[in-house]
C-alpha cells in the first residue's frame, strides 16, 4: 500500500504530480511519500503491540535521509546504525541515544568511543575480540557499555546470497556453538554490561520459517546462558522482512510476523528488540527518471533512461526487480530493455520486459525504491549524486540536494609533484 497513484492520468506522490517535481528539481530524483512512511511505521509498530516489551530500531542503512529519520523518530522509532556516520544522523534526527543500537562487523575504536560518549543504548558485538576492545575503551573512560552478542545461527534465510547473513560461512556474528562460552567471558569483563543476544539472518526474506527456526535456536542458547548464571534481559531479533517488488508476490505481513514472534518468545521474559529497514521504507519511495531516447535493438528496443546503476544499484547488484511505470501512461505497452547511460552492461534495469509505452522525454518511475535506493547511490561515471524529495499532502521539499560533479571535482587536488 502506498500513496503513488494516478490522478487525471498523471502519477502523483500524494497530491503532488510527479512532473511538477521533475520540472523543478530535474531527474533522476527520488521522491518519498511521508504518508506512506508513517503508515508503514505505524502498521509495523502496532503489529508488534501484541508483544509485551518492545523496542524498534529502524535500520538506518535502508534509508538514512534526515527527513525520513525525523518522521520515524516522531513515531517512536530508535535506530540501528552500522557506522559513525549513521549514528550522527540518528542523533541529528533527534533519536534518543538509548534507543540507538550500534551493529556492524567492523566498528572502529573511534566509533566505539563516540558511541559511548553519546550514550547509545546497545552495541551489538560481532566477536569476542570486539567485546574485549569495547570493554577496554569503556573502562578507560570510566563507563560501562551495554552490549549484546550477535550469534550466527547457521540458518539458511532463503534469500539472495549477497544479502544472506545467517549461514555459518557468512562473516556475521560468532559461531553458534561457541556463543555461550564467549558470552560467559564477556559477561564477567569489567566495562561491559552484557544484556542479551542478537541475530539477523538476512534481508528481503519471503518466508517466516527460517526466522522462526533461528529464533528458536537463540532462545535455546539464551536458556543455556542463563543456566550458566548470566543475565539475559534483551533479545534483538534483527530485521529482514521482505516486501513485494513485483505484482503477485506475497510476503509475510507484520501481523503474521508478530504472531510468530509471540509464539516463539512468549516465555522469554526479555525486552524484544527489532531492526526493520525495508519493510518500513521500501514502498515509501520511487525513483523518477526521464527517457533520454529509445534506441533500436536486435531483439527489443533499448529504453535509455537518465537514471543509472549509480542511482539505483539493486538491479545491477542483486538482479533485483523494480516495477517501471510511465508517469503519464498512454494506455499502450511494448516489450523493451531498460538501461541507464553508464558504460557497462550491468547498468541494466530490465530485459525484455513489457512496460508502458514510453518515448523520448517521457517521465517514468522505478517503484519500491525507498529502501536501499538513494542510500546506495554513488557518482560512478562522474554522474551527480541523486537528490531526494519528500512529499506531504500537497507540500513537497527537497530533502537532499543533487551534488554536482563540479562540487566533487572541487574536492580533488593535483599534487605538487604533478605540477
Ligand atoms: N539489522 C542488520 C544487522 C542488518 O544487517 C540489516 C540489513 C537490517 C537489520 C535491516 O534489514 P531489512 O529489514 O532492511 O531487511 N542492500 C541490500 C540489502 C542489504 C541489507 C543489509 N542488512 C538490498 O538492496 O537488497
Amino acid at each position: 500500500m502506498d500513496h503513488f497513484e494516478l490522478n487525471n492520468g498523471v502519477l502523483c506522490a500524494e497530491n503532488v504530480p510527479l512532473p511538477m517535481i521533475a520540472a523543478a528539481v530535474g531527474t533522476p530524483v527520488y521522491v518519498y511519500s511521508r504518508a506512506t512512511l508513517t503508515r508503514h511505521a505505524r502498521v509495523f509498530r502496532d503489529a508488534l503491540g501484541v508483544l509485551r516489551d518492545v523496542k524498534i530500531a529502524f535500520a538506518v542503512k535502508s534509508n538514512p535521509n534526515l527527513a525520513v529519520l525525523k518522521v520515524l523518530a516522531a513515531e517512536g522509532y530508535g535506530a540501528d546504525v552500522v557506522s559513525g556516520g549513521e549514528m550522527e544522523r540518528a542523533l541529528a534526527a533527534g533519536m534518543a541515544p538509548d534507543g540507538i543500537v550500534f551493529s556492524g562487523v567492523g566498528k572502529t575504536a573511534a566509533e566505539m568511543r563516540r558511541g559511548i560518549e553519546a550514550g547509545i543504548g546497545q552495541f551489538n558485538l560481532e566477536s569476542e575480540e570486539e567485546g574485549l576492545e569495547l570493554a577496554e575503551i569503556a573502562a578507560s573512560m570510566g563507563k560501562v557499555a551495554s552490549a549484546a552478542l550477535r550469534v550466527n545461527p547457521d540458518v539458511d534465510a532463503g534469500t539472495h546470497g549477497k544479502i544472506s547473513t545467517g549461514k555459518a560461512e557468512n562473516k556475521f556474528g560468532v559461531p553458534f556453538d561457541r556463543a555461550a562460552a564467549i558470552y560467559g567471558r564477556l559477561a564477567t569483563t569489567p566495562g561491559l554490561n552484557m544484556r542479551g543476544l542478537t541475530l539477523h539472518i538476512g534481508s528481503q526474506l519471503s518466508r517466516l520459517e527460517p526466522l522462526e527456526a533461528a529464533f528458536n535456536k537463540v532462545g535455546g542458547l539464551m536458556e543455556e546462558i542463563r543456566a550458566a548464571g548470566h543475565s539475559v534481559t534483551h533479545m534483538d531479533l534483527g530485521g529482514g522482512i521482505g516486501v513485494p517488488y513485483k505484482a503477485g508476490e506475497v510476503f509475510p505481513q507484520p501481523a503474521e510476523y508478530a504472531a510468530m514472534v509471540a509464539r516463539v518468545t512468549g516465555n522469554w521474559g526479555v525486552t524484544l528488540m527489532f531492526e526493520p529497514g525495508r519493510v518500513i521504507t521500501g514502498n515509501t519511495g520511487v525513483l523518477v527518471t526521464e527517457v533520454i531516447r529509445v534506441k533500436e535493438g536486435v531483439g527489443h528496443p533499448w529504453v535509455v533512461v537518465d537514471a543509472a546503476m549509480n542511482d539505483l544499484a539493486r538491479p545491477a547488484l542483486y538482479d533485483a526487480w523494480h516495477d517501471f511505470a510511465a508517469v503519464e501512461p498512454k494506455g499502450e505497452t511494448f516489450t523493451a530493455n531498460i538501461v541507464g547511460p553508464i558504460c557497462e552492461s550491468s547498468d541494466t534495469f530490465a530485459m525484455a520486459r513489457t512496460i508502458d509505452k514510453v518515448g523520448r522525454g517521457d517521465l517514468a518511475v522505478f517503484r519500491t525504491a525507498g529502501a536501499y535506493g538513494a542510500t546506495m547511490a554513488n557518482t560512478y561515471n562522474s554522474r551527480p549524486l541523486v537528490p531526494e524529495v519528500m512529499v506531504d499532502g500537497d507540500k513537497w521539499a527537497v530533502v537532499a540536494d543533487r551534488i554536482d560533479p563540479a562540487t566533487i571535482l572541487a574536492a580533488e587536488r593535483v599534487p605538487d609533484f604533478l605540477k
